[in-house]
């Protein structure tokens, strides 16, 4: 399955979780969509004064104090303060906001100069207190904010100050009355239900706005690995075969096989979290951070080289197998989200997430038996030693894109075959097609380096030059 199928099923999963609850509409600053989907916040269908943990807060409401009697407010000895929350329901057809009082069991809702009550409402829900909330300024002057909440198409959710007395003394009733705004024709007013429970209009007052963050920084604080998950899939990523045709002794005889690498990375969508946002990542132990959009997988087409190398017999050759694994690994992790402003402050929460990386990985070659490159038959075992450095490059990335692609590597040309001059050991096993082992088994490369000869030094070359060329010729490509 293609990263992107699994991507668009998580995505799916996502949507039918959230299907219990409403999108928030939010004002956007272009004139078309007037309107955007707010990334944190939420309606919750509730009902019977029942709300979310999360309910956003509109006004306290001021009410006697257990020991106080009754309404007396000129003798209040002992108040009581209790949240008053933001709530909405539909009347005709039409969403309304309004307010929900702690221990009262409906919504109340203003329309035309009358307060309607209703058990079956939805409460705008900020979970995590994600979203950045707060009250604007709004009067007949003034356009409606950026980020102005909104109730239905066309209204959004308002408030006006109750005036308290200059003496300081405290009223009952609510701190602010809460309902909405409505722009018709060139006049824009605020309906608010009272502290009896009547409809009031006003030309000034506060509109609820959602400041969106600009971007975030993750820091990571711990994986998750006895919960990863890993799914590994064999590949052969080229093939190549590394020959000794000269008649001269053992020599080290290496190539580079290159292979496409595709890489993607992912730090999942998470609930309240604005999707695209520029984020930067920090892992635990690690002084790199990563850039990424948030919510949004980030592949790569690489292309890496790996070098192959073997000390052969004169006139042996051996086939190399350039496998690994096309690895994807989920991992879940914990880490804290710092989500910063256009105006430079920030706010941070924990979030839970899942980070997935595609990778191409445990690359190594696999040897073939030694053979004999004039009859084809294997050289015995116990003559002669192959053995391996693993050197990989990176020569090119390319990135954001959803696509990956899983084809054969390309191979190298097999390696020409270098004409080593005289060495000691060449000095014995001269035109012998034998082995010509120093008997230990496992010659060295640094003798094959020592040797001041031609045939030594086209070697070296060889290693050097190579991975050069493909260089440039992949940056080419
Ligand atoms: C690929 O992973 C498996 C384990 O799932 C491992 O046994 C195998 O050796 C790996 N392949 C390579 C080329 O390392
Ligand atoms: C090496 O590769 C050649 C060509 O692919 C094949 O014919 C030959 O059998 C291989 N030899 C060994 C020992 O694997
Ligand atoms: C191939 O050549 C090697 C060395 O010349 C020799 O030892 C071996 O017996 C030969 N194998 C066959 C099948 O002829
Ligand atoms: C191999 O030996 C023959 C004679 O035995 C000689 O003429 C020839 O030059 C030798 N080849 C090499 C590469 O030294």
């Amino acid at each position: 399955m293609s990263p992107c199928t699994l991507l668009l099923a998580l995505a799916w999963c996502g949507a039918a979780l959230v299907a219990a609850e409403e999108n928030v509409f939010i004002k956007s600053k272009y004139s078309a969509p007037p309107l955007i989907t707010s990334s944190t916040l939420h309606w919750l269908k509730k009902s019977m004064g029942e709300r979310s943990e999360a309910a956003v807060v509109g006004a306290e409401e001021i009410v006697p104090g257990d020991n106080t009697n009754g309404d007396d407010e000129e003798n209040l000895n002992e108040v009581l303060q209790r949240n008053v929350y933001v709530c909405r329901a539909r009347h005709n057809g039409e969403w309304l906001a309004g307010v929900l009082r702690s221990g009262h069991p409906a919504c109340h809702v203003v329309l035309m100069g009358r307060v309607f009550h209703y058990n079956d409402y939805e409460v705008l829900d900020n979970e995590d207190k994600a979203a950045r909330l707060s009250w604007e300024r709004w009067d007949r002057f003034s356009a409606i904010p950026v980020g102005a909440v909104a109730v239905g198409d066309t209204a959004y959710i308002a408030r006006r100050k109750v005036e308290v007395p200059s003496d300081g003394r405290r009223v009952l009733g609510y701190t602010h009355l809460l309902g909405q705004f409505e722009h018709k024709g060139f006049q824009g007013k605020i309906s608010v239900v009272d502290k009896n429970d009547k409809a009031a209009e006003f030309y000034d007052g506060e509109l609820l706005v959602e400041t969106e963050p600009e971007r975030y920084e993750l820091a990571i604080t711990s994986f998750n690995t006895k919960r990863e998950k890993v799914n590994r899939q064999p590949r052969v990523l080229g093939t190549t075969h590394l020959r000794n045709g000269g008649p001269a002794g053992v020599v080290n005889v290496d190539s580079m096989v290159a292979y496409d690498a595709p890489y993607s990375l992912y730090y999942g969508q998470g609930r309240a979290i604005l999707k695209g946002l520029p984020t930067t990542i920090r892992v635990p132990d690690s002084k790199q951070t990563v850039e990424i959009k948030w919510g949004i997988a980030e592949s790569a087409e690489k292309k890496d080289v790996h070098r192959v190398e073997a000390h052969l017999e004169p006139g042996t050759a051996v086939n190399v197998t350039l496998v690994g694994n096309h690895t994807d690994t989920e991992t879940p992790y914990t880490g804290k989200l710092v989500a910063v402003y256009p105006d430079g402050t920030t706010r941070a929460r924990t979030i839970g997430g899942s980070k997935r990386e595609v990778a191409i990985l445990d690359v190594h070659p696999e040897f073939s038996p030694v053979f004999w490159l004039h009859n084809d038959s294997l050289v015995p075992t116990t003559t002669t030693t192959t053995t391996t450095t693993t050197t990989t490059t990176t020569t090119s990335t390319t990135s954001t894109s959803t696509t990956s692609t899983t084809t054969e590597a390309a191979t190298t040309p097999p390696p020409h075959t270098k004409k080593p001059k005289k060495t000691l050991e060449s000095d014995k096993s001269e035109n012998s097609s034998m082995m010509s082992d120093d008997g230990n088994g496992t010659p060295q490369r640094e003798a094959v380096i020592s040797e001041s000869s031609a045939g030594a030094v086209a070697v070296v070359l060889h290693a050097l030059l190579l991975p050069a060329l493909l260089l440039a010729a992949l940056r080419i490509a």
